[in-house]
């Protein structure tokens, strides 16, 4: 136990090597759905004699020789096994984009173990929804809690976005991810941030001010856990149950924002049709369910457990507990 304790807090010490070193660079990259990325990686195969830089290495996931980055953070990540040796060339086992002004580890590409740790044009639209949101809330939300957390992006751009969270829990079920928050959210200077390990709200204690969550949704063939969201209701069993038992920890004036992806039927939607049930037993709650992007995933509609579905859509479903704090 203390030896595994050891390793991670070298792997720690040099990822934060790495953010602070690409901080340094200005380094900047936004990460795109994986069918674009590979689009760019074959085209980038086609170049020759291109010179290698820090975002092919770590934005690309390009291979690279030691003679294309600085010899002190090659020692560091060679030394805490953050890369690997295949032939004949080097590829970094984490990626790091940037968001806003911030710097985020993540998991290598193609995100293809179960254990990936997922970062993409959803964090990048959640987080432009929930500041939407909290920059028009009219109260100042002081606990708050992302399920589901990943590299928990959404709650340290929060977190900086709004100085009255006091505290922030980020829960997730993947013990990679929640080493990866810990040491993004060391790296934004943040200390408000508390990583759990939680299949949903099942080790959270409490209520909340502000619950929000990007979880998984689709039907995934390999059940990977960063997108497989459940058996039920077409992909959203996980998104229908955040809400369910969300209901019960919001606080007075608290609020609940889901993102998710739907999946529609040509007669309408399982999880709308279950979430206007629930709903019906909870008179203190203003609730709203919204597109905000008719078809997102189209690849997924080849698939086979996606042969009844028409499209998938984005929404947003906001709940506001609207009773008076006292
Ligand atoms: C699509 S990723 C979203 C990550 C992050 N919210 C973002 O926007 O970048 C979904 C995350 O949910 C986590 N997850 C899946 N099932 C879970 C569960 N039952 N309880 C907690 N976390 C879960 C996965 O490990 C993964 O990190």
């Amino acid at each position: 136990m203390n030896q595994i304790l050891d390793i991670q807090t070298s792997q720690q010490q040099a990822l934060l090597f790495l953010l602070g070193y690409l901080k340094q660079q200005n380094y900047r990259f936004t990460t795109i759905t994986p069918l674009s990325h590979q689009r760019i990686l074959s085209r980038n195969s086609n170049t020759q004699n291109k010179a290698i830089t820090l975002r092919d290495i770590f934005g690309w996931n390009s291979a690279f020789t030691e003679a294309d980055i600085e010899p002190v953070l090659f020692a560091v990540l060679k030394e805490q096994q953050l890369i690997h040796f295949h032939e004949h060339q080097w590829r970094s086992h984490v990626r790091v984009s940037s968001l806003d002004d911030e710097l985020f580890i993540h998991s290598s590409f193609p995100t293809l173990a179960a254990d990936s740790v997922f970062f993409g044009p959803d964090t990048y639209r959640f987080v432009y929804q929930l500041k939407q949101y909290l920059s028009t809330h009219p109260y100042a939300f002081k606990r708050g809690l992302e399920l589901c957390c990943g590299t928990s992006a959404a709650a340290i751009s929060l977190a900086k976005f709004s100085s009255e969270f006091k505290e922030m829990i980020v829960a997730d079920l993947n013990p990679k991810a929640l080493f990866y928050s810990q040491i993004n959210a060391s790296f934004a200077g943040l200390d408000n941030i508390y990583p759990v390990s939680s299949n949903l709200f099942a080790h959270l204690d409490g209520q909340f001010d502000f619950i929000f969550a990007n979880p998984p949704y689709l039907m995934d063939a390999d059940q990977r856990q960063y997108r497989h969201g459940g058996d039920r209701l077409d992909g959203n069993e996980l998104a229908f149950n955040i809400v369910k038992e969300g209901i019960q920890r919001l606080n007075p004036q608290g609020c609940l924002f889901l993102y998710t992806g739907v999946a529609i039927r040509a007669d309408g939607n399982r999880f709308l049709e279950h979430l206007k049930q629930l709903m019906t037993a909870y008179s203190n709650m203003n609730w709203c369910y919204e597109e905000i992007d008719p078809d997102v995933f189209g690849e997924e509609l080849e698939q086979p457990a996606y042969q009844h579905i028409e499209r998938i859509a984005l929404v947003l479903v906001k709940l506001e507990n609207i009773v008076e704090l006292e």
